[in-house]
């Protein structure tokens, strides 16, 4: 028999809150990294109706819970009940997490920082001077063109099957972040010659997503990748889309979503804790998740 001491009284709390929440890896994450580290800190998920969800961010305020993640499909709504929200959460539309200091609940989002994080570090070169080709405007979009239009892309199209959408994203890009973005459908007389060129294609639409594997966001039988290219899906489930097959088969560098996932969740542990990850732990660590993901 042995004491269980892993949660005292003195261990801080994280929660996270969506709806649904049951396939979640960010508990098994998050305390990997508290356990590794020593950290007395506890990742508890927690499903939440939408009629609940104030009194949800209420209630983790009042249980003095350090943070919490949001997840979907509150990363919008949430928003509203929070203290403060950062200018690119605010331009994102979204927060996925929150700092509580001393019951102020301050509003991030992450999953741009895991986008750019993961890239970056798994094509090894960012996003300067680069025309990026954004595929769908929908949520996942919108952070990342705020992200890689910050980070000083030269040019950035964005291609959506309703191009209504992907106007509207392109004006707030342009007018709030810097002059770079124009928007077009898969239709556009220009689409194939703009998808061809582009340094970096990167697909933000949940077509190819299992269950339905055979789909893909555009026409791949008249759609053509060159070799330079870089082609990453926020896809992880499968790790190859047939988009990213493609793009293999023609000799691009591809990168799936698990980077984006687990760097969300890095970022978000130093934001609650201020402690910045070694970079060799880090590595490590995604390399862990990596190989359960292959398992
Ligand atoms: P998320 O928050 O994951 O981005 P979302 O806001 O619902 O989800 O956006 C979904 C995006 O995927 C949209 O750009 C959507 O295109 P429409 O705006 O035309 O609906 C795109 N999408 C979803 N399924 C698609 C499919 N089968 N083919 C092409 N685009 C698709």
């Amino acid at each position: 028999m042995e004491i269980n001491k892993s949660i005292t009284g003195k261990t801080k709390l994280i929660g996270l809150i969506g709806n649904p929440i049951e396939h979640t890896i960010s508990p098994q994450l998050h305390n990997t990294i508290s356990g590794m580290l020593d950290i007395k800190l506890t990742y508890v998920p927690f499903r939440v109706n939408p009629e609940d969800l104030e009194y949800a961010v209420k209630g983790l305020k009042a249980l003095n819970f350090l943070g919490f993640n949001v997840t979907v499909p509150y990363k919008k709504d949430v928003m509203k009940y929070l203290d403060e929200n950062t200018r690119e959460a605010l331009l994102m539309g979204a927060v996925n997490t929150v700092k509580n200091i001393d019951g102020t609940l301050y509003g991030y989002n992450t999953d741009a920082e895991g986008f750019s994080r993961s890239f970056k570090e798994e094509a090894g070169t960012g996003f300067r001077d680069k025309t990026v080709l954004l595929i769908g405007a929908g949520g996942a979009a919108r952070s990342i063109a705020v992200k890689i239009a910050f980070e000083g892309a030269k040019k950035l199209y964005i291609a959506n099957r309703t191009l209504k959408k992907a106007q509207e994203l392109a004006s707030l890009i342009n007018e709030n972040v810097k002059y770079l973005a124009s928007s077009l459908s898969y239709e556009d007389k220009d689409f194939f010659d703009i998808f061809y060129k582009s340094d970096i294609i990167i697909n933000t639409t949940s077509a190819g997503m299992y269950p339905n594997i055979s789909e893909s966001p555009v026409d791949l039988n008249t759609c053509r990748f060159n070799s330079n290219q870089i082609v990453y899906d926020v896809i992880y489930n499968p790790l190859k889309t047939r988009f990213l097959s493609e793009a293999e088969k023609n000799g691009c560098k591809i990168i799936n979503g698990l980077g984006m996932l687990l760097y969300q969740g890095i970022a978000a542990y130093e934001i609650w804790t201020g402690v910045k990850l070694p970079e060799d732990f880090v590595r490590d660590l995604c390399n862990l998740f990596k190989s359960e993901f292959l398992a």
